[in-house]
């Protein structure tokens, strides 16, 4: 038994697999109206919001957590003792709060900053409303004047002004984007000069061997999606759009085109996601 995520006018704009035109684009392998795919997107993430979680730990094995702990690490964020200037971050397609949260605690945890600000940004009001609720629970960052929780489209922005933020952060997000490098330009121009984007991904699989086992294992997450969360269909999608998205040197070169510079990668475990950085100049 699975429950179908898309609606039957929904499901009935999805064709079969093939290269997608002007007026089309991918929803994982089906190509879909443009129009659409945010729409379907949206069905994707309000379906899996309440066992998001769970979802992760599925997807990943329960690494998800290590890769993002070494990603905040790595990013080292927080207003420094010498500084007066608080920072400000956006982290985009942030529903759960993970990496937003995350930030904070480790600037306040490190540097003692409590000041700097967090926009955490999404498009789906579902996962927004989950990043609230976790705040709420763990009684911090809900109703905090440093955090403002933002429904968005990541390629627009439209309510950030431009050159305000010094760290954009977009974590296991931008591959759900329609028109990735919309989303890159707009990256772009929310970021002050000088400011960082910063990004985790799943990437390509570097090693054959590991490449063959990750296969195998993507070919029964959608039945363990099914049997955990009852529902087939979402992780399908899931599956298919890590296939899809560009791998690590592709990537790279998307966020040049953007305008950024002293853009580079580092693949984990294997090239199964990796973080790529980019700074606005
Ligand atoms: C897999 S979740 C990642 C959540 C969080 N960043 C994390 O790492 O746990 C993907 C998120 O991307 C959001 N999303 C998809 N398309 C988006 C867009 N165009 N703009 C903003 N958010 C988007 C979804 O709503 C969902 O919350």
């Amino acid at each position: 038994m699975y429950k179908p995520v898309l609606s039957r006018q929904s499901a009935r704009l999805l064709s079969s697999k093939g290269a997608a035109g002007a007026s089309t684009t991918h929803f994982g392998s089906k190509i879909v109206p443009t129009e659409q795919k945010s729409k379907l997107v949206g069905h994707v993430f309000s379906s899996v919001a309440s066992k998001y979680d769970v979802m992760n730990d599925v997807m990943s094995l329960g690494i998800h957590r290590l890769w993002k702990d070494h990603f905040i690490a790595k990013l080292d964020p927080g207003m420094r003792p010498n500084s007066t200037e608080p920072m400000n971050f956006i982290d985009v397609a942030g529903g759960s709060g993970d990496i937003a949260f995350g930030i904070l605690d480790y600037a306040k945890a490190k540097f003692g900053d409590t000041q700097s600000t967090m926009d955490v940004v999404d498009i789906n009001p579902d996962m927004l409303r989950e990043g609230e609720k976790r705040a709420m629970d763990q009684g911090r960052y809900y109703n905090d004047p440093r955090v403002r929780y933002m429904v968005q489209n990541g390629e627009e922005l439209d309510k950030i002004e431009s050159n305000s933020k010094d760290v954009y952060t977009v974590s296991f997000g931008i591959r759900n984007f329609t028109n990735i490098p919309r989303g890159l330009e707009a990256a772009h121009r929310v970021l002050k000069p000088g400011g960082i984007f910063y990004c985790l991904e799943f990437s390509k699989i570097q090693n054959p061997l590991m490449d063959v086992a990750y296969q195998q294992w993507a070919k029964a997450l959608p039945v363990f999606g099914s049997i955990i969360a009852n529902d087939y269909d979402s992780y399908q999608y899931l599956v298919e759009s890590i296939e899809r998205f560009p791998e690590q040197e592709k990537f790279k070169s998307m966020i040049q085109d953007a305008g950024f510079q002293s853009v580079g990668y580092e693949s984990l475990s294997f090239g199964i996601c990796a973080i790529h950085w980019g700074v606005k100049v």
